[in-house]
Parts: C-alpha cells; sequence; structure tokens
C-alpha cells in the first residue's frame, strides 16, 4: 500500500501526462534500450576470426522457430597437448561477436582452450529481434548443437557470461547442469527490474512495465552444487550495482565459488583489469575437473 500512495504522489509530481508519456516509451522501446543491437553499427559489420589469425568454423544454427544463427567455432587440434576443455562465450548487450575477438584469441591461442561465440537473435549477422524468450530459445539451440557434437560434447565446458551474457549463462547453468563444467560471471545482475532503477532513477517506480525480466536471482540458487563458480565484479560499476554480484555470489549453492573485486573498475572495462586472465586461466586448469 505504501508503494501506492508513493506512485501516487510521484505522478501527481511530475504529470500524469508525462508519466503515461513515459510508460508508453518504456514499454514499447525498451527493448532498444535493454538489447541495443545496432549501437554504433554493430550490425553492419562483424569481424571474423582469420582476422585475427585464427582458423574457424562458420556455423550456422537454425532455430526451432526459424532464425539463423551466427556462431564462430574454433577447435583445438586433440592430438596436441589438448586441454579438453570449451569456453562457451555468452555475450554482453552492446556491439557483436566481433568486439569478443581479442578475448577469444586469449582463450583460444593463449590459454589452448576451444572455444564457441554466437550471436543472439537480431545481433551481428543473426537473424530476428532480440527477447528473453528468442535469447532463450537460441541458447537452448547452442547447447544442443554442442551436446551433439563429439569434440564440445565429451570436453568440459565452461561458461563465460558478461552482463546479459552472465544471465543467459544463469539460464544455462540451471537448465543444462549436466553440460557444465564451470562458470565464470561478469558484472551480471539480479534481473533487469532490479537494475533499471539504477541505471534509470527516473523509472524506479515503474519497474512493473519491464517485460524482459531474465529472473537469474531464482535460478542461481538452483545451480548444481557441483558446479565451480568464479564471479568477476566491477566495484565501479554504474550499470549494474556491485551488490548484484554479491547476492549472487551468496545464492549460489556451488562448493567452489570465487569472487574477485576489482576495485577501480566500471562496468566494461573488468577484461583489462590487472591479473584478470591469470584468473581465469588458473580457474579454468585447476578448478574446473
Ligand atoms: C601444454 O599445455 C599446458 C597448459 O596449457 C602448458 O602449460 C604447456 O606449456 C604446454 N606444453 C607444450 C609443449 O606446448
Ligand atoms: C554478414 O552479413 C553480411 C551482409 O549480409 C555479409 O556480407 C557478411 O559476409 C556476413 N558476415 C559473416 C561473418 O557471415
Ligand atoms: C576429453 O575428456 C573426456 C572425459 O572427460 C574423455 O572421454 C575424452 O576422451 C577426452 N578427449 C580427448 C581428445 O582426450
Ligand atoms: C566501454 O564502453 C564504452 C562506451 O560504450 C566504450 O567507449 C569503451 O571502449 C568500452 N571499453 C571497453 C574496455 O570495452
Amino acid at each position: 500500500m505504501e508503494s501506492i500512495f508513493r506512485i501516487a504522489k510521484s505522478m501527481a509530481a511530475i504529470g500524469i501526462t508525462v508519466a503515461a508519456l513515459a510508460l508508453g516509451g518504456l514499454y514499447t522501446y525498451q527493448s532498444s534500450i535493454i538489447y541495443p543491437s545496432s549501437m554504433n553499427g554493430a550490425r553492419a559489420h562483424v569481424s571474423t576470426p582469420d582476422e585475427y589469425g585464427m582458423e574457424y568454423e562458420a556455423v550456422k544454427l537454425t532455430t526451432p522457430d526459424g532464425e539463423t544463427l551466427e556462431c564462430f567455432s574454433l577447435k583445438q587440434d586433440i592430438t596436441n597437448n589438448y586441454t579438453n576443455k570449451t569456453i562457451l562465450i555468452l555475450s554482453p548487450n552492446a556491439g557483436n561477436i566481433g568486439y569478443a575477438l581479442p578475448i577469444v584469441q586469449l582463450l583460444y591461442a593463449r590459454f589452448r582452450y576451444n572455444v564457441f561465440i554466437y550471436s543472439y537473435r537480431g545481433y551481428g549477422n543473426s537473424t530476428g529481434t532480440p527477447s528473453e524468450k528468442g535469447l532463450k530459445i537460441d541458447a537452448d539451440c547452442v547447447m544442443e548443437y554442442l551436446k551433439s557434437d563429439k569434440q564440445y560434447s565429451s570436453s568440459k565446458i565452461v561458461l563465460y557470461g558478461r552482463s546479459l551474457g552472465g544471465a543467459v549463462a544463469i539460464y544455462i547453468a540451471e537448465k543444462y547442469g549436466d553440460l557444465v563444467s564451470g562458470i565464470i560471471l561478469e558484472n551480471t545482475f539480479l534481473s533487469i527490474p532490479k537494475t533499471v532503477p539504477h541505471v534509470f532513477p527516473l523509472l524506479k517506480y515503474f519497474t512493473l512495465f519491464v517485460n524482459q525480466i531474465w529472473d537469474s536471482e531464482s535460478l542461481v540458487p538452483r545451480i548444481n552444487e557441483n558446479i565451480p563458480v568464479m564471479l568477476m565484479s566491477a566495484r565501479q560499476d554504474e550499470i549494474v550495482p556491485p551488490s548484484h554480484m554479491d547476492e549472487i555470489y551468496k545464492k549460489l549453492p556451488s562448493e567452489i565459488k570465487i569472487k574477485w573485486k576489482y576495485e577501480q573498475s566500471t562496468h566494461n572495462d573488468t577484461v583489462v583489469q590487472d591479473e584478470y586472465w591469470e584468473r581465469v586461466e588458473e580457474f579454468v586448469n585447476e578448478k574446473v575437473n
């Protein structure tokens, strides 16, 4: 009841018309705010691993509802000091998979893991429009593919999700626990409605109108306790409050869970912080077994 009074008060303050416009706009345009896949020309050009000197297979997957997903598959030579580990990269919400190629290069060329990365629907060269429902169908489709592939399915699969990708990783880990051997989460959130007020303080009374939820908070406690998890948390994150990462850490039932705090880091510069990649390599080599 108290919150209803507060809503009423704030509506009166800013004016019913403005509020209605804001609500309508929020409801209609939230997808392009939450999934800014076209920002800065990210759908016009997608760089490919060969530009970084890596051989790869361009895989196209068709989802059950008819979208085509663009994927880069980078497999190691199994006869040469093979690590037998695969990193499945789940991308953040801006840019395209080409932006992640420096990361792919570290994971593939330096640490010698297999790497699989794909564009969500409506991103990069994948068809369609992004939505929570659609991105979950895409994740299912990718997991079915990895399961059907001999080299991937016999390797230890580690999910690496940054920001929105963390929500996709949590969805996959909860649903496909027996196919997942490790999880790395960076600056991800408890849910979209709990993140909105932090990014757009004016919208804090209107989170009921958010239709993209990504309810990681409810899924995290159901992740198999045998899956080791490492959290990378930027303490100056201006988009996702770092307290969300702390809550996720608390709710994780994992026997092995590690949280690294990057005190000077903001939302998207965590990958360039000191020790970040040493910690990734150590986690995958020593905790994922
Ligand atoms: C084999 O891989 C391990 C782990 O990545 C690495 O430490 C080692 O140097 C590699 N050995 C050779 C001969 O490449
Ligand atoms: C992406 O799509 C564009 C235009 O449809 C095409 O020219 C380009 O080759 C595609 N890139 C990849 C990596 O498939
Ligand atoms: C990878 O590990 C699995 C067991 O986890 C094993 O069955 C498989 O043979 C290994 N693959 C290679 C190429 O060594
Ligand atoms: C972070 O995002 C900003 C703005 O979107 C961009 O200019 C910058 O290059 C990004 N930094 C990293 C490390 O990705």
